[in-house]
C-alpha cells in the first residue's frame, strides 16, 4: 500500500555494514571527507517525525550536545523498559512498530525517518515496512561493530534509485519495490 508519508532509512555505514565500532563510535565518519553536509540539509526537511531505538537514544544524549539534535520533530524512541519518563523532546514507545507506523499514517504530515540503530531497524526491514533505503557508504572496512542489518528470513527486493557521490561518501539510494 502506498502512503503519502514515507518510511525512510537514512544511515550512514561502514562498507563492511557496521553502523558504530562495538564501542558505539562513529568517529569513522567524523573523519571522512564530506561534501557540506552531504545533503542532510534537504532530506531533513522532507520529514517531521524520527524513530529511534534506546541505544542511539543514550548515544545521542552523552554527546552532550548544547540542544537535542532533532528538537521541533516529533520523536519517539523505542525501549522495553515501561519506567522511561518522556520529556519535551522525546516520546518512548514499546510494542509492534507496525502500529505506530500505520497511526502516523494515518495523520497527515511528512515523511518518518528511522534513525537507527541496527536493532530498530531490524523490526522495519523484517516487516518490509520501509519505502526507501538512503544508504550512505563511508570509505572504511571496520571489521567488527555494530551491524545495519541482521539475519532476516526472506530477501526484501529494492529497486536502485540514484547513486550520489559527496566527496568520499557513496550515497545509494533505494526504494521498496
Ligand atoms: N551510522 C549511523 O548513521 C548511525 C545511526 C543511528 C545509530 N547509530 C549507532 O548505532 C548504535 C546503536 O544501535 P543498536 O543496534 O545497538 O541499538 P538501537 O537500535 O539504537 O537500540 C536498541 C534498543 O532499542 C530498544 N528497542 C529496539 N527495538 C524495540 C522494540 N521493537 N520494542 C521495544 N524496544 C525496542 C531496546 O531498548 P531497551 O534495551 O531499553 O529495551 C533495544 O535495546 C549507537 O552506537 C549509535 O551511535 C549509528
Amino acid at each position: 500500500m502506498k502512503h503519502n508519508r514515507k518510511v525512510i532509512v537514512y544511515i550512514a555505514t561502514s562498507l563492511d555494514g557496521y553502523i558504530a565500532t562495538k564501542e558505539e563510535s562513529v568517529h569513522w565518519l567524523d573523519e571522512t571527507e564530506a561534501a557540506g553536509d552531504n545533503g542532510f540539509a534537504a532530506f531533513y526537511e522532507t520529514i517531521d517525525t524520527v524513530i529511534m531505538g534506546k541505544n542511539t537514544y543514550d548515544w545521542v544524549v552523552n554527546q552532550e550536545l548544547e540542544e537535542f539534535p532533532y528538537k521541533g520533530m516529533t520523536c519517539y524512541v523505542y525501549t522495553s523498559s515501561d519506567t522511561a519518563v518522556n520529556n519535551e523532546d522525546v516520546t518512548f514507545v514499546q510494542g509492534e512498530v507496525s502500529e505506530l507506523i500505520q497511526q502516523l499514517q494515518r495523520q497527515p504530515g511528512k515523511n518518518i525517518w528511522i534513525v537507527g540503530g541496527g536493532e530498530l531497524l531490524h523490526h522495519y526491514i523484517k516487516e518490509n515496512l520501509v519505502d526507501e533505503y538512503i544508504i550512505t557508504i563511508a570509505p572504511i572496512i571496520l571489521g567488527s561493530g555494530i551491524p545495519l542489518f541482521k539475519e532476516l528470513q526472506s530477501n526484501i527486493h529494492l529497486q536502485l534509485e540514484q547513486v550520489k557521490k559527496y566527496a568520499q561518501f557513496a550515497e545509494l539510494h533505494f526504494l521498496k519495490k
